[in-house]
Formats: C-alpha cells, sequence, structure tokens
C-alpha cells in the first residue's frame, strides 16, 4: 500500500518565528490530518532547525525545499545535504517548477542533487510538470516522461522504494487554476505507468503527489483520484487550518 502524504511547501514564505508559530498551529489541530495523511511540511533553510525542534514528538515530518549539488566545500550561498539531515529533516523538495525556471535546473543539476540527498538519507521529493505552452500543445506527457526518464531513471532499485513524486503543472501553481480531478488522475496514472516501463510493480508502491492551487474546497475531489496520493500545498499551506483541512480530505 502506498502512503498518503500531504506536504506543505512554505516557498521564500514566513519569518522564522512566525513559522514555528505556523509548525505548532500544524501540531496541535493534527489529530484528524494525520490518521488521513502522512504530514510533511518544508520550512526555508533559516527555520529548519526551530520548526524540527517544534515538530519533535509531533508525528509530522520536516523536509527542505532544495539541496546543493556537492557534498561541501567551496559553494557559498549553498546548503549541504548532510546539513538538512543533521537538523533531523527527513526530505527534500527537488526540481521544484520555480527552481528549474528561476534558477535554471536541469535534469545534469537534479541528478547530482538527488544523488546527495540518497547519500545523506533524505527522501526526494521530486517534482515534474509542464508549462502552459506545453499543455496547450498537448505535449504534457511528453514533458513528464522526459523529466522522469532523464533523473528518475538513473535511480536504483532500492532508491526508487524510497522517493516521493509531486505531479505540479506550472499553468497551476499560484494561479488559483487548478488541474480538473479528471486531468490529475489521467496524468498521475500516466506516470505511474512509466514508472512501472522502469521499476515494475515497485511503482505501485509510489506516491504521487499532485500540486497546484489546492486548497481545502478543490482537495477532497482531486485525492479521490486512484492515482493521486495526496499533495504538494503551496500557498494554502501557510494556514494551519487550511492546511489541515486539505490533509483530511
Ligand atoms: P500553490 O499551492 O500555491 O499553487 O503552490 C503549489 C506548489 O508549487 C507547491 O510546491
Amino acid at each position: 500500500m502506498r502512503k498518503k502524504i500531504v506536504a506543505g511547501n512554505w516557498k521564500m514564505n514566513t519569518l522564522p518565528a512566525e513559522g514555528v508559530e505556523l509548525a505548532k498551529g500544524v501540531a496541535a489541530g493534527k489529530s484528524a490530518a494525520g490518521e488521513c495523511a502522512n504530514l510533511i511540511v518544508c520550512p526555508p533553510f533559516t527555520h529548519l532547525h526551530s520548526v524540527v525542534e517544534t515538530l519533535k514528538d509531533s508525528g509530522i515530518a520536516v523536509g527542505a525545499q532544495d539541496c546543493a549539488t556537492e557534498a561541501k566545500g567551496a559553494y557559498t550561498g549553498e546548503v549541504a545535504a548532510s546539513m538538512i539531515a543533521a537538523l533531523g529533516c527527513k526530505y527534500v523538495i527537488l526540481g521544484h517548477s520555480e527552481r528549474r525556471q528561476y534558477y535554471g535546473e536541469t535534469s545534469e543539476t537534479l541528478n547530482k542533487k538527488m544523488a546527495q540527498a540518497y547519500a545523506n538519507n533524505l527522501t526526494p521529493i521530486y517534482c515534474v510538470g509542464e508549462n502552459l505552452d506545453e499543455r496547450e500543445a498537448n505535449r504534457h506527457f511528453d514533458v513528464v516522461k522526459a523529466q522522469i526518464e532523464e533523473v528518475v531513471f538513473n535511480l536504483s532499485d532500492e532508491q526508487f522504494r524510497n522517493l516521493v513524486i509531486a505531479y505540479e503543472p506550472v499553468w497551476a501553481i499560484g494561479t488559483g487554476k487548478t488541474a480538473t480531478a479528471d486531468q490529475a488522475q489521467e496524468i498521475h496514472a500516466y506516470i505511474r505507468e512509466v514508472l512501472r516501463s522502469k521499476f515494475g510493480a515497485a511503482a505501485d508502491d509510489c506516491s504521487i503527489l499532485y500540486g497546484g492551487s489546492c486548497k481545502p474546497s478543490n482537495a477532497a475531489e482531486i485525492f479521490a483520484k486512484a492515482d493521486v496520493d495526496g499533495g504538494l500545498i503551496g500557498g494554502a499551506a501557510l494556514k494551519a487550518e487550511d492546511f489541515l483541512a486539505i490533509a483530511t480530505a
């Protein structure tokens, strides 16, 4: 059985004290939501430590939003996977479309980051998704297939068993536009089929999350689909109440 997961990507939001308050709010209201899904929060680097401390014993896991391609050394401004793991984080988001789009991340970069994550026992939440032009040109299947083949296909079977995938159509991120539940199911099923072609039955155990303007009002319908195993939540993860309502969905 694959895990249901609802993860909050806080992006570059909240000051450290606000992040701790948000984490406390999520922990305080967790009971019902925690039975529905595994909860993860991904704050900015600057408050990973305090949020890990706040959520100790809460059953809520903490992840980072990125990690460096290299293990350590003269890479000013970078944060190594080992540093993230040493704080008690269990996950790292890799290949988010904002990183691909604004910071030029490519499959080559992401292969290195994936290797760093695994070397430090972090579970990657690997993001894929097409932009609006690609969707309109009906190229979304090819785009996500390439994003998977170029990175996920390089993993060993053992690494693959420790991977979460997030499908996030770029046109739905922060726009208020969501994929319909049927659009989400169609592409999630396709992603699973691509994974099955390489990893066989293990593809059925891989959690594939949907992300893009997910809210309490639309989450239940999307999450009800057979191949949607939860969500990666941006804006709505900044309010404990909304994040928990999504997880309960
Ligand atoms: P929104 O939920 O704000 O659309 O963001 C989705 C996302 O990018 C999560 O990683």
